[in-house]
């Protein structure tokens, strides 16, 4: 069974939905990504995932657990993490400080965890007493994934990781993602970049207009007119 499985999910922020009937899951050791227009759905449905929005009608499953109806700060513990795209450390706090944080919904020994994960980053471990606010905008991003690491997910939803990073820093995100799906996460990344979403993932879901409106393993997306699809032209979403 995948370890996240969506359902029918119906959801928004008022009586209209935003985004209707999106059903999508990810298995562990894989990256998914999201891709699609502006404005389409695509942190509506990651928001709605972890709990922060509320689905109106559908089902979300992580480990086999039915969290939608689960408050959101339950929803970390049942192993499914999240990176907003935006204002995701504490600039105030140290590196190891937020690290910290990012802990205290974890089992079991935090100190080993922070330095398995300080191991992995390398950036943030020569930065550990440096305020998170004096960090590059790439390193507050993967000190951002890094605290969500700390309870060791099984499902990581990342909004934009690499959104306004140069392509250099990109490569050092997207290689973090890689690494953190090998060590036995799913991950689910919403990337407005398409050609990276199709280099670095296994399966790719577009969204348009608050659907999921076509989806496949990264070498049969890679075939369709998606520049046909972006732009709404109905001929490009046979495939
Ligand atoms: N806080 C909000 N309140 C009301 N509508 C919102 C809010 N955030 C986003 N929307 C609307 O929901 C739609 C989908 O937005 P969003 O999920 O952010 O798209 P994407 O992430 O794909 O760019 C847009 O029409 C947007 O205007
Ligand atoms: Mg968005």
């Amino acid at each position: 069974m995948p370890a996240l499985i969506a359902e029918n999910v119906t959801s928004g922020y008022g009586r209209t939905p935003i985004i209707t009937d999106i059903s999508l899951s990810a298995d562990i050791g894989t990256i998914t990504t999201i891709i699609g227009p502006n404005g389409a759905g695509k942190s509506t449905f990651a928001k709605t995932l972890v709990g922060i929005l509320r689905a109106t009608t559908g089902r979300i499953m992580v480990n086999e657990t039915d969290i939608t109806r689960m408050p959101g700060h339950l929803i970390p513990r049942n192993g499914l993490v999240y990176v907003p795209q935006n204002d995701n450390v504490f600039v105030s706090l140290t590196v190891r400080e937020n690290l910290e944080v990012g802990g205290f919904a974890a089992k079991g020994n935090t100190d080993a965890r922070m330095e398995e994960i300080l191991g992995i980053f390398t950036d943030l471990d020569k930065a550990r007493e440096k305020r998170a606010g004096f960090l590059s905008g790439g390193q507050q991003n993967l000190l951002a994934i890094a605290r969500s690491l700390m309870v060791e997910p099984t499902v990581i939803v990342l909004d934009e990781p690499t959104a306004g990073l140069s392509p250099a820093y990109t490569d050092v995100v997207w290689n973090q993602i890689e690494t953190i799906a090998k060590s036995g996460t799913a991950v689910l990344v919403v990337e407005q970049n398409v050609e990276r979403a199709l280099k670095h993932s296994d399966f790719v879901h577009i969204f348009v207009a608050g659907t999921n409106h076509v989806h496949g393993p990264q070498a049969e997306i890679a075939q369709l007119d998606l520049a046909g699809i972006f732009l709404g032209r109905a001929e490009a979403s046979r495939s």
